[in-house]
């Protein structure tokens, strides 16, 4: 069991523009036996951070610290992790057990623990068959399995995971995704994970960190996240269809108070503290075609119907912009018909329009 911790954390690079540093005094803990996800767009600083946690980058401020121990001026190989990243590089002259074996061989492990650990974690990955195959008669998800094979055999403290399956079709990410959860349920090590993919943070993360600009937006466990976003950023980046933004002003005093938009108002809920411009957020499973209970309408025109198959996603505008809609298959809506979006009070995700911040 090993905690990894980052305290103060800063990187700047040599002549990087507009002198912004990447990440700016990151504090962050990754708690023993969890597997962590790091999420953000393009270019925000999770490889850096990653890298910076393996000891491949130096931070310009801060500490790395693994298993309680300050680890920040140890080289690598000496931290005990392994990492996997998008790109499999793989030893081409080696066979698929010569790969697996490397790390131990390095170690000098006796000939019988290395052919007893590659065995099975070759068992493990499904890899048995192709032990004395080279990387190039591999198909793309093979290479990725004895990539992630690689250092599942050194049995490290920490994994790192730098996006890992993003060179693999989609088909393949999902079998991928799972076996790497498996692998984290039996070992239970510690494992940060980088991806831009929402996808596989929903589905892997104990924990979910979701970075913009090198700063920490939200951090909180998947459905956390889903259902109680932070801010508008963290709202828009998970959920697909994007949740909807709708502009409003809160109107009037005391329980009687109205969120007022172009062609809807809604009622506030009664103990949040909001005031002014404020944007609504609702996902396009809470936007419906049926009246009923409490839901408040908004007029609109279908501009775009797609068939998803199980459902629909219609394309609807109004006064108050554009809202997309989760509706079942047999919805006869189509392109061009007007319709009447109803909204669910009690789904709204209430931001503050200048700060973005969640109020209710
Ligand atoms: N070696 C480097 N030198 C200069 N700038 C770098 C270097 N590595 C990364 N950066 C910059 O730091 C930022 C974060 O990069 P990175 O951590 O790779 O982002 P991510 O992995 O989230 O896409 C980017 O703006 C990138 O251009
Ligand atoms: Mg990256």
């Amino acid at each position: 069991m090993c905690e990894v911790r980052l305290t103060g954390i800063s990187k700047r690079y040599e002549g990087a523009k507009g002198g912004r540093a990447t990440i700016e005094r990151l504090d962050l803990t990754f708690p023993s036996g969890e597997l962590v996800v790091m999420i953000g767009p393009s270019g925000c600083g999770k490889s850096t951070t990653l890298r910076i946690v393996a000891g491949l980058e130096e931070p310009t401020t801060g500490s790395v610290w693994i298993d309680g121990k300050d680890v920040t001026a140890l080289p690598p190989a000496q931290r005990d992790l392994a990492m996997v990243f998008q790109s499999y590089a793989l030893y081409p002259h080696m066979t698929v057990f010569e790969n697996l074996a490397f790390a131990l061989r390095i170690r000098r492990a006796p000939e019988a623990e290395i052919t007893e650990r590659v065995t099975t974690v070759a068992e493990a990955l499904g890899l048995s068959a192709l032990l004395e195959r080279r990387p190039k008669a591999l198909s793309g998800g093979q290479r990725q399995r004895v990539a992630i094979g690689r250092a599942v055999v050194r049995k490290p403290k920490v994994f790192l995971f730098d996006e890992p399956l993003s060179n693999l079709d989609a088909k393949l990410r999902g079998e991928m995704r799972r076996e790497i959860a498996r692998i984290h349920k039996d070992a239970g090590t510690t494992s940060l994970y980088v991806t831009h993919d929402q996808i596989e943070a929903m589905t892997l993360a104990d924990r979910i960190v979701v970075l913009r600009d090198g700063d920490v937006q939200q951090i909180g466990s998947p459905l956390e996240i889903y259902q109680r976003p932070a801010n508008r950023f963290v709202a828009g980046f998970f959920g697909t269809p994007t949740m909807n933004f709708l502009s409003a002003a809160v109107e009037g005093a005391g329980g009687g108070r109205k969120a007022r938009g172009l062609g809807f108002a809604v009622p506030v809920p009664a103990p949040a503290e909001l005031g002014g411009e404020v944007v609504l957020g609702i996902r396009p499973e809470d936007v419906s075609l049926e009246p009923g209970g409490d839901r408040v309408a908004l007029p609109g025109a279908v501009t775009l119907r797609e068939v998803l198959g199980a459902e629909v996603v219609l394309h609807v505008t109004s006064p108050a912009g554009d809202v997309t809609v989760r509706a079942p298959a047999q919805t006869p809506a189509r392109a061009g018909d007007a319709v009447t979006v109803y909204l669910d009070p009690s789904a709204l995700h209430w931001f503050d329009a200048q700060s973005q911040v969640r109020a209710a």
